[in-house]
């Protein structure tokens, strides 16, 4: 196997993380990698705790949807580190369990589908219990389902705009019960590229993506105006290296060719990783963005200016 795709299958098959070590060591000193696996994005302290005295996230209480995998799970991941206790949630139960004792003792899992409003009650009541509040809320969870306005059903719309979209409003609607009575928080909206440029195969996705962002914008007006002390704001990543992708890739009749289009349309020079759109998120539950409310954050190595 040539090492791109070592690189990439190991990070699919480790839901968008990649084992430092084993690809460290199997990567040739001399090769150049076509998917461009930044080192500084393999070794470093993203497995650590940061020290307590610099955590930005000390005592923190945090939800993050969809955190079975991929960015998600990047992004609990990072929460952590920076000291905050995290209930993840996602609706694979298994992989959601598994992903929760990975990350120790200060994570829980709870099995959730970001669509449905009893869900969503039973994580806030949750929250309440486990956390007497909340300060952060990642609303991470989301699918990619492919069709144009000519060949997409009606159902496959549906189910795009109650996972990616209707999950915003109620977990942002639940958060801000919770985060107001404690006097103020962050919510975190994960959109994307996609929410500002379009492609004619993903037209659900583009709606539901601008909606995100649009959303994102008039709940945080609506936070500021009541003097709730909640900050909310989106970030559009771009291409990144998960199990998304993959499945993106499966969809297509020839998967190679647009991994490649993807990888060239990134004047950066290489897709994302989870850990480039964690870090962007630790910034914005931290008290650095208290200034920063209804700002959509593109995250994209230069793909949306390209
Ligand atoms: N990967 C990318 O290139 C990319 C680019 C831009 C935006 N995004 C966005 O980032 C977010 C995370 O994507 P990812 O790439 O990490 O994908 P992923 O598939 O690795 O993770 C998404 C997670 O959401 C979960 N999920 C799906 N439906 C759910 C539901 N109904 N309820 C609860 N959980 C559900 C999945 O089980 C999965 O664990 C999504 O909102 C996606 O649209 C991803």
């Amino acid at each position: 196997m040539q090492l791109p795709e070592l690189a990439f299958s190991c990070a699919l098959a480790g839901r968008g993380r990649i084992d430092p070590e084993s690809f460290v060591r199997k990567r040739p000193a001399t090769t150049r990698c076509a998917i461009e696996v930044p080192f500084r994005t393999v070794i470093p302290n993203f497995y650590k705790r940061t020290p307590m005295s610099e955590q930005k996230l000390l005592a923190r209480r945090a939800i993050v949807t969809g955190a079975a995998s991929g960015i998600g799970y990047g992004i609990a991941q990072r929460f952590l580190a920076e000291g905050a206790q995290v209930i993840i949630t996602d609706i694979d139960h298994p992989q959601g369990m598994q992903a929760a004792a990975e990350l120790g003792d200060e994570c829980e899992f709870i099995h959730h589908d970001v669509s449905r409003e009893d869900h969503w009650q039973k994580v806030f009541e949750r929250a309440r219990e486990k956390f007497s509040g909340l300060d952060i809320l990642a609303n991470v969870a989301g699918v990619t389902l492919m069709g144009t306005i000519e060949d997409l059903d009606v159902e496959t719309w549906d189910k795009t705009m109650a996972i990616n979209l209707r999950s915003c409003f109620l977990g942002c609607q639940g958060a801000i019960k919770l985060m107001k009575a404690a006097g103020g928080g962050s919510i975190i909206n994960i959109a994307s590229v996609s929410s500002f440029k379009p492609q004619a195969e993903l037209v659900a996705y583009n709606a539901s993506k601008a909606g995100v962002a649009l959303m994102t914008k008039s709940i945080a007006l609506h936070c500021a105006r009541s003097g709730y002390g909640i900050n909310v704001n989106s970030i559009n990543p771009g291409v990144i290296q998960t199990a998304m992708l993959d499945k993106v890739i499966s969809q297509v009749a020839d998967g190679e060719a647009l991994m490649a289009s993807y990888r060239a349309m990134h004047p950066i020079g290489r897709i994302g990783q989870p850990q480039d759109i964690a870090s962007m998120a630790v910034y914005l539950a931290s008290q650095e963005a208290s200034f920063i409310t209804g700002s959509e954050f593109t995250v994209d190595g230069g793909l949306g200016i390209n």
